[in-house]
């Protein structure tokens, strides 16, 4: 699928496998989350803009490449998104962060827009969704709705594990962005939770339930 870069690096599918790891607590469980979203956050940002400026070096002054334009925006999808922030936040710390409230509605699974707020001008930035899982799809799709409602364009969107039903709504909603899975698990069951997945990744990265 063009658009669409499917992780296959042993680092991360080592730190997937741990997270799967039902016995694999809530702190171990963040900072996996966060190494995945910094691993991941390397190859998807390899095409940011650079422009050459001038450095003094002790020898002598000379033209080298620094990251050109307006700051990165990142973009958590609430609550479980919040956990691959500080990741990307390594590569890029003077990122601005813009945060979208959803919810599943547990029968209907669709998702509900609690919270919006993203850094201005969304347009001028390259957006790096953020959310651990692509279940159905419904969330990423809403939060990419959203954003381009308000004037984002260059999108990419990066989930750790996706159900092939999600990646494929997502997809084919919105064509233009750049998607990145750490892994595409096999199928999602009668909750719409992904198999064989990780289990409710909010909870797990919150420690509540
Ligand atoms: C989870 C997850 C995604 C969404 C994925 O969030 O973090 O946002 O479900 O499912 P979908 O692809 O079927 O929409 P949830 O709604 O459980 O909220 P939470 O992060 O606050 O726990
Ligand atoms: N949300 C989760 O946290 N896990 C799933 O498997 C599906 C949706």
């Amino acid at each position: 699928m063009e658009n669409v870069t499917i992780f296959n690096h042993p680092l991360i599918q080592h730190k997937i496998s741990l997270l799967r790891d039902r016995r694999t607590g809530t702190n171990e469980f963040r900072s996996l989350i966060e190494e995945i979203a910094m691993l991941m956050g390397y190859e998807a940002l390899r095409d940011l803009p650079l422009e050459d400026v001038e450095v003094e070096t002790p020898i002598e002054t000379c033209m080298t490449p620094m990251i050109a334009g307006k700051k990165l925006a990142i973009v958590p999808i609430l609550r479980a998104g919040l956990g691959m922030v500080n990741g990307i936040l390594a590569l890029v710390p003077s990122a601005k962060v813009g945060h979208i409230g959803l919810y599943r509605d547990e029968v209907t699974h669709e998702p509900h827009e609690y919270y919006c707020k993203l850094p201005t001008p969304i347009e001028q930035r390259t957006i790096v969704v953020t959310d651990p899982m692509l279940a159905t799809g419904g969330s990423g799709v809403s939060a990419v709705d959203f954003i381009k409602q308000h004037g984002g364009r260059n999108i990419k969107f990066m989930s750790i594990i996706a159900a092939p039903e999600g990646l494929k709504r997502l997809h084919e909603a919105h064509p233009d962005i750049q998607i990145y899975v750490g892994h595409l698990d096999r199928c999602l069951n009668e909750n719409a939770y992904i198999c064989p997945g990780l289990g409710d990744a909010g909870d797990r990265i919150f420690g509540t339930k």
